[in-house]
């Protein structure tokens, strides 16, 4: 093999002109398929970024897992499994046979594009990365048995669920060493997605993916957290629906003007920051959606101080989470500085515990409560009327460029919203 890198264990040459010999060896019975296909093939640089067809014989045990607002999900077993390593004499790739993978179904108007558009993001940051990927790793397209012409993701599998769950189940064993090997995690993955320069705009706990692996050194089981659904980093739809439903982790640029930007997918990350520590999602008291978006635009943000008693966030952590939730995206940190942050508090933590900030975590972690503490919602509360009580009401609302129904309930004022609140 010419010219092969090492860590990618590619050679452009021999495993492209491989890839193309085989063309005429398989079809998925739509031309549009069999194209998107090869075209990721020929542009393939590692043997992580491009498709495979897998047809439907390769898949065992499929089961219905669940729905999302854009398709349907199953679990299968690839029988072949995905590619480990080329060996040149016989000119093959060994693979780990036997893999869990997620099957995705969209079923939007135009299932082909949706489903293009939602695999280019994952490759192209693919391309990007030698090492550790922290980003949900795509294996082909096959087609759905129950509907024939209809086309499926292969992916990875979250076999521990999304982190949303992840956090309800294991609240109690949480301590700040785990919380931040996940942001870790986490925020690899968006650095990933932002050196490529994409956006993700559509970051919460339920698009974070936990998967199981065994810690060889160690002899047991780990995880690690990947983010998955890029879905709206490549495709523009009008987003305003779906922003509704996820309003909790939008920037109030967002909301106000549909202004995304990577600061956006920090703010972002600074929810899930405080959900890891409170243990569930913020404002849940604010079930009017309508007015939910309004406060976050007039600036609410989630209680922190006046959780004190019930949980700590360490110093240099409430600093961080609070410069990612800054109204002003440029005074947000990037996130190359989060990553370079997150990861010298994890050195700490894991090697040199004696360092004053470890201290910080150790001693929250001594300090907290096992559960999820009760009567959050009520201390959200009366944060919220705090913060949102010295709005001038005529103020911000009035000069939003808000799209036609949500001025309704804005030009209301902020009384309004507090009043629904008592
Ligand atoms: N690869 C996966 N493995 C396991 N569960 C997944 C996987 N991808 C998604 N899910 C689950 O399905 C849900 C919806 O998937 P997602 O890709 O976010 O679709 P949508 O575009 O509908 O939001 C996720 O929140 C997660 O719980
Ligand atoms: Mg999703």
């Amino acid at each position: 093999m010419s010219s092969i890198s090492d860590i990618n264990d590619w050679c452009k040459i021999c495993n492209t002109k491989d890839l193309v010999d085989h063309f005429s060896d398989w079809s998925s019975g739509d031309h549009e398929v069999d194209e998107f296909i090869r075209s990721t093939q020929r542009k393939a640089t590692s043997k992580f970024n491009f498709l495979e067809w897998i047809p439907n014989e390769c898949l065992k045990d499929v089961k219905e897992i669940g729905r999302g607002g854009f398709g349907k999900f199953y679990s299968a077993i690839w029988i072949d499994g995905p590619r480990s390593r080329w060996v040149s004499e016989k000119k093959e790739w060994e693979r780990y046979g036997g893999v869990k993978v997620a099957l995705k179904c969209l079923l939007g108007d135009k299932p082909n594009k949706e489903l293009f558009d939602e695999i280019i993001p994952h490759l192209e940051i693919g391309k990007n990365i030698l090492g550790r990927n922290n980003i949900l790793q795509i294996f082909g397209i096959t087609e759905n048995l129950s509907t024939p012409g209809q086309y499926m993701i292969v992916m990875a599998l979250g076999d521990n669920g999304d982190l949303y769950s992840y956090i309800k189940i294991h609240f109690a064993s949480l301590d700040y060493q785990k919380k931040i090997e996940i942001l870790f995690d986490i925020i690899t993955g968006i650095l990933q997605i932002h050196k490529a320069k994409f956006v993700h705009r559509d970051l919460h706990s339920r698009n974070i993916l936990c998967q199981q692996f065994i810690k060889l050194s160690e002899g047991r089981n780990d995880s690690r957290f990947v983010v998955g659904d890029l879905g709206l980093a490549q495709r523009i739809i009008d987003t305003s629906d779906y922003l509704f439903e996820m309003a909790e982790y939008c920037a109030p640029e967002v909301l106000a003007k549909r202004k995304f930007s990577e600061a956006s997918d920090i703010y972002s990350f600074g929810i899930i920051m405080w959900e890891l520590v409170v243990g569930i999602r913020p404002f849940s008291y604010l079930s009017n959606r309508y007015m939910l978006v309004a406060a976050i635009i007039q600036g609410l943000t989630p209680p922190i101080d006046e959780l004190k008693t019930k949980v700590h966030f360490p110093p240099a952590y409430k600093m961080l989470m609070e410069q990612c939730w800054n109204r002003d995206p440029e005074k947000r940190p990037t996130a190359q500085v989060i990553y370079e942050t997150i990861g010298v508090w994890l050195q700490n933590l894991m090697f040199t515990r004696e360092k004053s900030i470890a201290q910080e975590f150790v001693e929250a972690d001594e300090k907290r409560l096992l559960k999820i503490p009760e009567n959050i919602v009520i201390t959200e509360k009366i944060s919220a009327k705090k913060q949102l009580g010295d709005i001038d009401e005529g103020d911000d609302s009035s000069k939003l460029d808000f799209s036609s129904s949500i001025d309704y309930y804005t030009s209301r004022g902020i009384s309004v919203i507090l009043e629904q609140m008592k």
